[in-house]
């Protein structure tokens, strides 16, 4: 019994100590987005929104450049996107899979990036 017990409680602390700074982030920083997060999220955009520093953009294809936009604008653009009050369907299959959390991240990520 009281094996498991220091089992659990050894869980306990290691998750604290994985999960805490991410507790702390999301703690009052709702307000804000992760960039860093945004960064990784962003990566399945790059193919069509390819910003200055990765040149692997289709180049015949035409879409809006969103670096360097404000955060509202593109958090506003996303969540358009996904409720489908703004309608496009390449732009609406990608907005489904993301949540408020990741919507905010890639917004501070790209109101970051030069236009
Ligand atoms: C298959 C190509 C493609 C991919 C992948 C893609 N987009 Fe788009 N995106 C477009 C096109 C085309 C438009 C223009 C749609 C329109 O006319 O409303 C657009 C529009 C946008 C806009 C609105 C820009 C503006 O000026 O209003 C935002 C913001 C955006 N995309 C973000 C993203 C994010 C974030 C991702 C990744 C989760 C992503 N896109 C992935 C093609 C793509």
């Amino acid at each position: 019994m009281i094996q498991s017990w220091r089992k659990a409680l050894a869980a306990l602390v290691c998750c604290a100590f994985v999960y805490g700074p991410a507790f702390a982030q999301s703690d009052g920083g709702d307000a804000a987005g992760d960039a860093a997060a945004g960064k990784d999220r962003f990566y399945t955009c790059i193919g069509c929104h390819g910003i200055p520093d990765y040149n692997n953009a289709y180049p015949t294809y035409h879409v809006p450049k969103i670096a360097g936009q404000h955060a509202a604008y593109i958090e506003s653009a996303l969540k358009s996107y996904r409720s489908g009050a703004r309608k496009h369907s390449t732009m609406h299959a990608q907005a489904s899979s993301l949540s408020d959390q990741d919507i905010k991240d890639i917004a501070a990520y790209l109101s970051q990036q030069k236009p």
